[in-house]
C-alpha cells in the first residue's frame, strides 16, 4: 500500500501537482469538506465519487473549520483528518486548504468533475466556488449524502450517551453528578502517561475551593513529577511504592501558623477537605488517585520536610498520587445503617 503521507499534497504544491499529473491519467474528481469524524456516510460518499475518476479531497484547515462549524470544531486537527482520508483506497490525493472557502483550491486543482453531497444543489453551492467551477468548465455532480451520518449528528449522539462513569444501576432519583463521589476509588496501578501542568493546576484549584475554618486556607501543595524525586518519595512512603509509576504526587501540607487558633486539628480538617476535593476533581478528569498517609508519622513528616526543605511550620499531611488509571474498581459507598443515629 502507498504510504498515505505520499497522497497528501500541500496547498502550495497543488498547482504544480496538477501540472505534473498531466491529462493522460483518469479524470480528476474533486470534492471538498471538513471530514472531521469519519463515518460510514463519508466512506460511501467518497467511494461513489471515486467511481468517477481519481479523487482529490480538499479539506478545510482548522481555522476554516472553526469558522464554518463553530468553536468546538474540528475534533481532529487537519493533519490527522488528511492522514485518515489519505489512508482510504477510494482517495487518490488530499489537500488541506486555508480558510472556509474552497474556490482557490478548485482554481489551482482544475478538476474535470466536482462532486458535492446531495444536500446541495447548484443554487446552494458557495457562489465563489460555483464561479470558479463555471470558469474552468468542470462538470458538477451531486451524490446523495445520508444526513443521519453527519459528524454533527454523531457528536450529538455521543453527547447523549450515559456518562461512562455513572454506574449502570444508578438509581434514577439520584443526580448522576453524585456518581463522581461513588466512582472515586483508590487506584494503585497507572499507565505510563503524563498529566499536564494545566490539569495539575486545575486539580489544586479544586482543592483550594474546600471549606476552611475561619477561611484561613492553611494549605500548601508540593507537586512531584520528577522521576528521581518520585523514587526518593517512595522510600519515605513505602506503603505508596506504586507512586513511581504514577504521573505525579501532590503532597498536601498544612501551615500551622496560618490555621485557625494555630490548631493542629483545624489545620488537619482543612487540609483533609482540600485533599478530598482534589481526589474528586481527579476523578472528574477521568484520572485515578490514591491517598498516601504521612501525618502523624513523625519520621515521614520530618523526612519530607528535609527532602523539600520545608520550614518547620509547614507540615506534610498526606500525599495524593495520581495518573491515568491502569485498573478499574467498582463504584460503591460503605453505607452502614448502624452508623446513623437519628434524633
Ligand atoms: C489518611 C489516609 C491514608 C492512606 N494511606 C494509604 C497508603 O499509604 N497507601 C495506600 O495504598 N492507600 C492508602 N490509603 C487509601 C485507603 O487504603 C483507601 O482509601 C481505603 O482502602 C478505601 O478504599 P477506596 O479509596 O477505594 O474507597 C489512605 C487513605 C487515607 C484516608
Amino acid at each position: 500500500m502507498l504510504n498515505p503521507q505520499e497522497k497528501i499534497i500541500s496547498f502550495e504544491n497543488l498547482a504544480a501537482w496538477r501540472e505534473t499529473r498531466g491529462s493522460e491519467v483518469g479524470k480528476l474528481v474533486l470534492t471538498n469538506g471538513v471530514f472531521d469524524l469519519l463515518h460510514s456516510g463519508h466512506l460511501q460518499y467518497l467511494y461513489e465519487a471515486s467511481l468517477l475518476g481519481d479523487l482529490l479531497v480538499c479539506i478545510n484547515d482548522d481555522a476554516g473549520t472553526t469558522q464554518l462549524k463553530g468553536s468546538t470544531r474540528p475534533v481532529h486537527k487537519a493533519e490527522d483528518r488528511a492522514f485518515m482520508l489519505a489512508s482510504l483506497q477510494a482517495v487518490s490525493a488530499v489537500c488541506v486548504f486555508p480558510g472556509h472557502n474552497a474556490s482557490e483550491a478548485i482554481a489551482l486543482a482544475r478538476p474535470d468533475i466536482y462532486v458535492k453531497g446531495g444536500d446541495y444543489c447548484e443554487g446552494s453551492l458557495d457562489r465563489k466556488e460555483y464561479a470558479v467551477l463555471k470558469k474552468i468548465n468542470a462538470t458538477i455532480k451531486f451524490i446523495p449524502f445520508v444526513e443521519s451520518y453527519s459528524t454533527t449528528a454523531l457528536i450529538e449522539r455521543i453527547k447523549a450517551l450515559p456518562d461512562a462513569k455513572t454506574p449502570a444501576d444508578w438509581p434514577k432519583q439520584l443526580d448522576p453528578a453524585l456518581a463522581m463521589l461513588y466512582t472515586r476509588r483508590s487506584i494503585r496501578k497507572f499507565c505510563d502517561k503524563a498529566v499536564s501542568q494545566d490539569t495539575l493546576r486545575e486539580l489544586i484549584k479544586a482543592g483550594m475551593a474546600a471549606p476552611s475554618a475561619r477561611a484561613r486556607n492553611p494549605w500548601e501543595f508540593v507537586i512531584v513529577q520528577d522521576q528521581a524525586r518520585k523514587h526518593e518519595l517512595a522510600e519515605i512512603l513505602p506503603a505508596g511504592a506504586f507512586l513511581v509509576d504514577a504521573a505525579a504526587t501532590i503532597i498536601v501540607c498544612g501551615d500551622i501558623d496560618k490555621a485557625n487558633d494555630q490548631s493542629e486539628s483545624f489545620m488537619l480538617q482543612d487540609c483533609s477537605l482540600a485533599a478530598q476535593n482534589i481526589m474528586l476533581a481527579i476523578n472528574a478528569f477521568r484520572l485515578g488517585s490514591c491517598c498516601l498517609g504521612i501525618h502523624p508519622r513523625q519520621e515521614r513528616v520530618t523526612a519530607l520536610q528535609n527532602m523539600f526543605k520545608l520550614p518547620k511550620n509547614i507540615i506534610p499531611i498526606m500525599g495524593i498520587t495520581l495518573g491515568w488509571p491502569a485498573e478499574q474498581k467498582e463504584p460503591r459507598s460503605n453505607f452502614s445503617e448502624k452508623a446513623l443515629h437519628w434524633y
